[in-house]
């Protein structure tokens, strides 16, 4: 038959089925069986309807239920492949029980896969970026939005919500995450979630845990101590599924003193279920379990993307009676549990067309509290709108602002989808918007591809402002933290030619700044996500008066960090692949996190060294004082303060609260403990008043295996950064 005559009959048969099915769509649906099933009766428990669906599985069913159904372009799609939504994966639901598929996207700053199947998504900040507005309600926000777009596109479960700690900063993933402070860290990612999965999407936290860097993160031994590690990395995950309650863990690609992450029976069992009380489901990264049984038994409960070691090996394992019905049962029970406690069964997905416009609205204001004023000498900015010539240099500072990659990857509006390592830049043009902001002033551009013409361009503008980049990705570390691309050079010399220089930074994470003290002005707008320039341009010109505070330390150079040289994996190593494809028994490589607890700012405090910016630290367009710090000792200590608007514009402090532990604790010299965003005009004093959860004030006891307080004497210390901290007040404890 002719070509055209076959594709003329298909598409005529296409055109017929999506009639009727609209035709379906429009008429009354009979009601299904299930539709009165005692577990659709929503006044039980999760634990109750998962129970009474439990009883009416097959063993066939069951399995169907811990593993995924495969990932486009991930080995060969399996016969079910037409039932996923376009997203990482898809694990069958029990279609005549009334149990959705569940529908899981990455989604860390936004959906991502838009491109490839027809849609659209808005690009938040990244994650740090957002981690450093330190504000629950903007993390709360950024959650929402993304619990949204991801059911208008047919999502029921968001792979989003990293938190692993910031011990690496050169870790090519530091965006996707919340910074190097547990309480900061775990409270933000917490919030976030929360709010994400009140849209009746199942929330995820990940990586779980220590997956601090990505060369060879598939074969990677984290070697670290209980202590160190409960204490950092797992203290971030247990307030953030303590606050946030989501429904899935991911299980990272790293052993942890010897055992993979995905059949670690001491994180997975002993701390997720047995000390935090988790009762949601841990799902593999992709490509990550190891086995059947050992993981089966540690406590992996679906296997994703595929069913290497969850299928047909996993079944055979049941009648063998190598597992136990009721070692599967549990796994199902917390599969069905979550789908019930996040609502995607009383809460059918519906696809509908994402708020564009609103979303871009939230993604501005939160970029907005997210950018971090570093340095800004002799009140260079504020810029004036009445400026005459401003000279915008900097690659794509015309057109966009870049993004970062890999599986987080978010797809720009008008592009295609991305390759793997592929710079990505959203149309949103600092030029344009600098202009906007100044109409009458000359406004030039040069990309800084030749640094003289640059120069020159500078030296003739009465102000330069020079973008500057940073791109990193999943699946591979940055080298070290210097500018790529000369750009050090370039800021060099624009400087030179003109002493209102100011720098904005799209950063991945921490970046070495050989001409910090040569340039009038530093912002960080991290990855700025789908507005970034608007805010970007606002923070310049006033309209927003900056308010963050670095969530990360950058250092004076990588020699300062706790392993000024990466461990890298053996040269034979899969690690510049960005997924392990064969499964390897044992890993082939170690870390050994001997700085232990000594994250960030607490490795610097105890070994002294200086820092470029730290910890807590950023500038605002007012001063704030800080004044008459008072510790009240009870159950949970109060401290409280006062902070005045000592400036001529209103402004927002972030205020933090530090502790320095007893000696006997034998802690860094101090940590955070709390902290509070406060909005003062001009002269106004507020009184700040936070009470310290005990956990915080705890040590990790590796003899009884839990946290505890030490009696002694504690001083707080409450100021603008971790090191600007005037006030300071003891008191004894316990
Ligand atoms: C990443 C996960 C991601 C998954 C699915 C993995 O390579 O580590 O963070 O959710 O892929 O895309």
């Amino acid at each position: 038959m002719n070509i055209y005559r076959t594709m003329y009959l298909c598409s005529i048969a296409a055109l017929a089925v999506a009639a009727v099915a609209a035709q379906a769509q429009r008429r009354p649906q009979p009601e299904p069986a299930w539709a009165h099933a005692a577990w659709m009766n929503q006044s039980l428990s999760p634990d109750e309807r998962a129970d009474l669906v439990l009883k009416e599985l097959t063993l066939d069913e069951k399995i169907d239920l811990i593993h995924g159904e495969g990932m486009a372009g991930w080995g060969k799609p399996n016969q079910y492949a037409l039932l996923g939504n376009g997203g990482a994966g898809f694990t069958l639901g029990v279609d005549r029980l009334g149990i959705p598929i569940i529908q899981m996207s990455d989604a860390a700053y936004g959906v991502r896969s838009s491109a490839m199947n027809g849609r659209y998504s808005t690009a938040l900040p990244s994650n740090l970026g957002a981690a450093s507005s330190w504000d629950t309600d903007a993390a709360c926000q950024y959650g929402a939005l993304i619990g949204r777009e991801l059911r208008a596109q047919g999502y029921n479960m968001t792979l989003g919500g990293g938190v692993n700690l910031t011990r690496e900063p050169r870790n090519g993933r530091t965006f996707e995450y919340q910074g190097e402070d547990p309480i900061l860290a775990g409270t933000l990612v917490g919030n976030r979630i929360r709010c994400e999965q009140a849209e009746h999407v199942i929330g995820d936290i990940k990586h779980y845990a220590v997956n601090d860097q990505e060369s060879g993160r598939n074969e990677v031994n984290t070697i670290i101590s209980k202590r160190a590690l409960q204490e950092t990395d797992l203290l971030a995950f247990h307030i953030g599924i303590e606050i946030g309650n989501p429904q899935a863990v991911m299980c990272s690609y790293n052993a942890i003193n010897g055992d993979f992450a995905c059949e670690n029976k001491y994180t997975l069992t002993d701390v997720l279920r047995n000390q935090w009380g988790f009762k949601g489901f841990v799902l593999s990264d992709w490509g990550g379990t190891h086995s059947t049984e050992k993981a089966s038994a540690a406590g992996l409960d679906n296997e994703e993307p595929g069913e290497v070691f969850y299928g047909a090996a996993y079944k055979q394992a049941v009648q063998d009676g190598k597992i136990s019905m009721s070692e599967l049962d549990e796994h199902v029970h917390r599969i069905l549990r979550a789908e019930f406690a996040a609502g995607l069964v009383d809460h059918p997905v519906h696809k509908s067309v994402v708020d564009v416009f609103g979303d871009l609205a939230i993604a501005r204001h939160i970029e907005e509290q997210s950018i971090v004023l570093l340095r800004n000498q002799n009140h260079q900015l504020p810029l004036s709108m009445s400026v005459h010539s401003i000279a915008v240099i900097g690659d794509h500072a015309d057109t966009g602002m870049i993004s970062g990659g890999g599986s987080a990857q978010v797809d720009p509006p008008g592009q295609p989808t991305a390759r793997w390592g592929q710079h990505v830049w959203f149309p949103t043009s600092p030029l344009k918007s600098i202009q906007a902001m100044a109409p009458q002033a000359k406004v030039s551009f040069a990309s800084g591809s030749d640094p003289a013409a640059a120069a020159a361009l500078a030296a003739q503008s009465d102000v330069a402002i020079v973008f500057v980049n940073q791109w990193s990705s999943e699946g591979m570390d940055l080298h070290d933290l210097t500018l790529p691309d000369h750009q050090d050079d370039l800021v060099a010399a624009i400087a030179k030619a003109n002493p209102h220089t100011v720098v904005v930074l799209e950063n991945a994470t921490a970046v070495t700044m050989p001409w910090v003290n040569q340039v009038a002005g530093i912002v960080v707008a991290w990855f700025p996500g789908s507005d970034g320039a608007p805010a970007v341009a606002n923070v310049l010109f006033g309209k927003v008066n900056p308010s963050a505070k670095l969530p990360i330390t950058f250092p004076l150079s990588v020699a300062d960090l706790p392993h000024p040289t990466l461990v890298m994996p053996p040269p034979h190593s899969e690690a510049a692949a960005p997924v392990q494809r064969h499964v390897l028994t044992s890993p082939t490589f170690s870390v050994n996190y001997d700085e232990g607890v000594k994250i960030g700012y607490k490795w610097y405090d105890a070994e002294q060294k200086p820092v470029l910016f730290p910890f807590g630290f950023g500038l605002s367009y007012t001063t704030f004082r800080y004044s008459g710090l008072k510790v009240t000792p009870g159950e949970k200590p109060t401290v409280t303060f006062m902070v005045k608007n000592t400036g001529s514009r209103a402004g927002v402090e972030i205020a933090e609260v530090y502790a320095a532990l007893p000696a006997s604790a034998n802690e860094p010299p101090k940590r955070l403990v709390g902290w509070s965003r406060v909005a003062l005009n001009p002269g106004e004093s507020k009184d700040v008043t936070l009470s310290i959860d005990p956990m915080y004030l705890s040590i990790f006891d590796e003899a009884t295996n839990q946290f505890k307080m030490l009696p002694g004497s504690y001083t707080f210390m409450a100021g603008g950064s971790s090191q600007s901290l005037p006030l300071h007040g003891s008191v004894n404890l316990q």
